[in-house]
């Protein structure tokens, strides 16, 4: 992409994320559609329909193209890729681009609600960049020092982790790419704790069902215990240090 075509492209993000919500030409606001998700009767988890997300599986990520797609989300999730330990943004370096596809598809297509990035999710052109900018995130470096929990009962936290996560999440965190099943190690307890509460709560519209029915049955308490266990995960294969 050329370079004015670029920034042109972040002068006109910066415009929609000061809330000003107008494009370029001072056009309508960019509100995200809604899509039927888990609320919803007959919610089919993480379904095709044929649409980009499908298409964009299918394509060969470029890295180089990917690093310049990315230059636009280094502001809030960094350049490294760690987010922040306080949870507003999360930590992305190292997750499998099968999962950003899906995570980016479901807010574009309204079915993970995320207001702040649905501008800058939009402003990915197409399928092809899709492929590239998550071909590039999952060549970053897992960091180690991301935000950990207090440490109050991890032992709680290693038994519900051993018994109702490591089947999906993996023993390092590392997720699995070919289901869909993110890379949990190194991201931010904050983070963690949001999503897990969103999800137990049916309020994440895109959430696997099978883990719902795990997790909407735990206390806070169990909660927040078992995110601290995973905030301390690391999975050497993709960490940096
Ligand atoms: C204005 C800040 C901002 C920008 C710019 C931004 N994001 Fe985000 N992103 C967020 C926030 C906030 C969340 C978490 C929302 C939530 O809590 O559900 C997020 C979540 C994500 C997730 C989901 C992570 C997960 O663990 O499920 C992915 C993937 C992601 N962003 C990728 C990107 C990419 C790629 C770009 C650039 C095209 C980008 N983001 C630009 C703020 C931003
Ligand atoms: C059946 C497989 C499965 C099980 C069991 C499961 N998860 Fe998940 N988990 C997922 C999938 C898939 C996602 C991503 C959801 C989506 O599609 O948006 C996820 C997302 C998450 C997230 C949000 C991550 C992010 O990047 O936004 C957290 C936190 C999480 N899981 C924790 C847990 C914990 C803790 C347990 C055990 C109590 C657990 N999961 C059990 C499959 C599972």
């Amino acid at each position: 992409m050329d370079r004015l075509k670029r920034l042109n492209r972040i002068a006109g993000a910066l415009v929609l994320v000061g809330g000003l919500c107008l494009d370029a030409a001072g056009a309508t606001a960019q509100v995200a559609p809604k899509a039927a998700g888990i609320e919803s009767e007959g919610y089919e988890w993480n379904k095709m329909e044929g649409g980009e997300k499908e298409k964009a599986l299918t394509l060969e990520g470029d890295v180089e193209n990917g690093e310049e797609a990315y230059e636009i989300c280094s502001g809030c999730h960094l350049p490294s890729g760690a987010g922040r330990p306080d949870g507003t943004f999360p930590q992305l370096a190292g997750q499998h681009t099968t999962v950003i596809i899906k995570q980016i598809a479901d807010i574009r297509a309204g079915r993970r609600d995320n207001p702040i990035m649905y501008p800058f999710a939009m402003s990915l052109s197409d399928q092809q960049e899709l492929a590239d900018v998550a071909a590039y995130i999952q060549t970053l470096p897992i960091p180690t020092d991301n935000g950990k929990g207090p440490g109050g009962d991890l032992e709680l936290g290693k038994k519900l982790f051993d018994r109702d996560c490591v089947k999906c999440h993996g023993e390092h965190g590392e997720g699995n790419a070919e289901k869909f099943y993110p890379v949990l190690a190194g991201q931010h307890y904050k983070y963690l704790l949001r999503q897990i509460t969103a999800i137990a709560q049916k309020k994440r519209r895109n959430a696997n069902p099978d883990m719902v029915k795990v997790v909407e049955k735990y206390t806070p308490e169990q909660l927040a215990a078992v995110v601290d266990y995973m905030s301390r995960l690391t999975w050497p294969e993709r960490s940096g240090k």
